[in-house]
């Protein structure tokens, strides 16, 4: 046994993992169900590193220093508790399972505790950066326990990307699943940051008149500013895109339909669970949902409203501007949210996330990386226990500053009839916080009435109920 490293699930994800530990110099076993893509695999990159193909899971567990470390990289749900039925049984005490696909925290939570059991550590790793990230550097988010992060956690800093300040881009997250909690949440917020580009993009379409190019024009100059992240760049590589086949725009010419593999809608399912409001996480799970009910939209193309008037010269420009404004306070509210989620669940779950870190962590390898996150870790290393992103000094006085841009933004799109999901939640959000009263008063007095559910008053304590039926005087609830 030579390995320090096994992984099984060769698919790209895996494969591509498998070639960054050995890249990195490590002794890796790979294996995979079907013993073709191994032999493709040590065929096309075994030159790159040291790999030890196995075609058998008894061969491929043999193959593995003790304690034995195997990466599972297979699809998420059954495909995922078949390998742990294959290879656990093979495993001893203190060897460890690290499952670095796109696993539900829940799953992950008992595959922990079932193999704890057993002695066996059980890793739930978020990894994202996508292929490119898998093979170059990716951003991983490790559950588990401590215990297993000693030996595990110096290799994955060896893989991973490492961020403009040298620190690598790993962080052992929590116990149990909030490695895998923590790639959720930051899935959702990547939905959340893709449906406020789009609304940008579609308002500077409708209302500021831009063609796609001009479009990505002003993607990169603002790539160039705050709002520098990987996702703002791909967004102007994509629409400066001509359809070979057409010499059409490429965003022309492809269906409007969004589609989503899950992990943006257990974002917004755990929150309703946990009560907190992700409502720019949500909207931009519901966007998808929309665009994907071609029959039902079909049905809604005759539905009056306006069609928008696109603005020329300076007045786009300058529109142009107030987009940018509302794009950057929506996104300092998407984080705000999600940042939120995972305290809440840190706090219910008994994690003891590090925010500061988890923000460290997503500034390299990963989808969401943006020069952005820096100011969220500087935020929670001056404050860890800031209650809220908004409550930082520094963000703040940004929206301040964006505001009357932001909310003439949604104004505009409002009148124009651009759907703006996403900003107009967002901006709800924000002023629902800043609000002095909230209509939460009448809904009280609403369930007190017709269910006599009681409510608490401003002025004293205790929990009152008034007899709406008889004459209304109010009594200890
Ligand atoms: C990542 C990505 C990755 C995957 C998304 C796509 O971090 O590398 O998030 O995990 O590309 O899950 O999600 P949808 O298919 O749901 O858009």
């Amino acid at each position: 046994s030579t390995a320090q490293i096994g992984v099984t699930g060769l698919a790209v994800m895996g494969r591509n993992l498998a070639r960054n530990f050995a890249r990195n110099g490590y002794t890796v076993a790979v294996h995979n169900r079907t013993a073709a893509r191994t032999r493709d695999l040590v065929r096309e990159f075994g030159g790159e590193g040291d790999f030890v193909p196995t075609e058998s899971a008894e061969e491929f567990v043999a193959a593995l220093e003790r304690p034995r470390r195997l990466v599972v990289m297979v699809k998420a749900g059954a495909p995922t508790d078949a390998v742990i039925a294959e290879f656990a049984p093979l495993l001893d005490a203190g060897d460890m399972i690290i499952d670095g696909g796109n696993a539900h925290f829940a799953d992950t939570r008992r595959r922990e505790h079932e193999l704890r059991e057993r002695g066996i550590h059980f890793v739930g790793a978020g990894i994202s950066g996508g292929e490119e990230g898998a093979l170059n550097g990716p951003s991983i988010m490790p559950g588990g326990s401590a215990e297993s992060y000693g030996t595990l956690g110096p290799m994955l800093e060896r893989i991973s990307a490492v961020a403009k300040d040298g620190r690598p881009c790993v962080v052992h997250v929590g116990p149990d699943g909030a490695g895998h909690f923590v790639k959720m949440v930051h899935n959702g917020i990547e939905y959340a940051d893709m449906q406020l580009i789009g609304e940008a993009y579609q308002l500077l379409r409708d209302v500021g008149g831009y063609g796609p190019g001009e479009i990505a024009d002003i993607f990169r100059a603002w790539n160039r500013g705050r709002l520098d992240s990987y996702l703002i760049e791909i967004t102007a590589d994509v629409l400066s895109h001509v359809d070979a086949a057409t010499g059409r725009p490429f965003v022309d010419v492809v269906l409007d339909q969004a589609e989503q593999k899950g992990t943006g809608r257990w974002t917004v399912q755990s929150a309703l669970d946990l009560g907190v409001p992700v409502s720019g996480i949500a909207e931009a799970v519901f966007a998808r949902a929309v665009s994907g009910h071609s029959a039902l939209r079909e049905a809604s193309r005759h539905l009056g409203g306006p069609t928008p008037r696109a603005l020329g010269g300076d007045e786009a420009a300058a529109f142009a501007d107030r987009v940018e404004q509302a794009l950057y306070a929506s996104k300092i509210v998407s984080y705000t949210q999600g940042f939120h989620q995972i305290a809440a669940a840190s706090a219910e779950y008994g994690w003891d996330i590090d925010l500061g870190e988890v923000a460290a962590v997503w500034r390299g390898g990963c989808i969401i990386r943006a020069a952005f996150l820096d100011r969220i870790t500087a935020a929670y290393d001056a404050l860890p226990q800031l209650p809220s992103l908004l409550a930082d000094k520094g963000f703040a006085d940004e929206i301040a500053v964006a505001q009357d841009d932001w909310r003439a933004v949604v104004a505009t799109a409002v009148t124009e009839g651009v759907p703006t999901p996403g900003f107009a939640a967002a901006l709800a959000y924000y002023d629902s916080l800043r609000a002095p009263r909230l209509p939460a008063a009448l809904t009280q007095g609403q369930r007190d009435y017709f269910g006599a559910h009681t409510y608490h008053r401003t002025d004293r304590d205790g929990v009152f109920h008034t007899l709406w039926g008889g004459d209304r005087t109010e009594v200890a609830g």
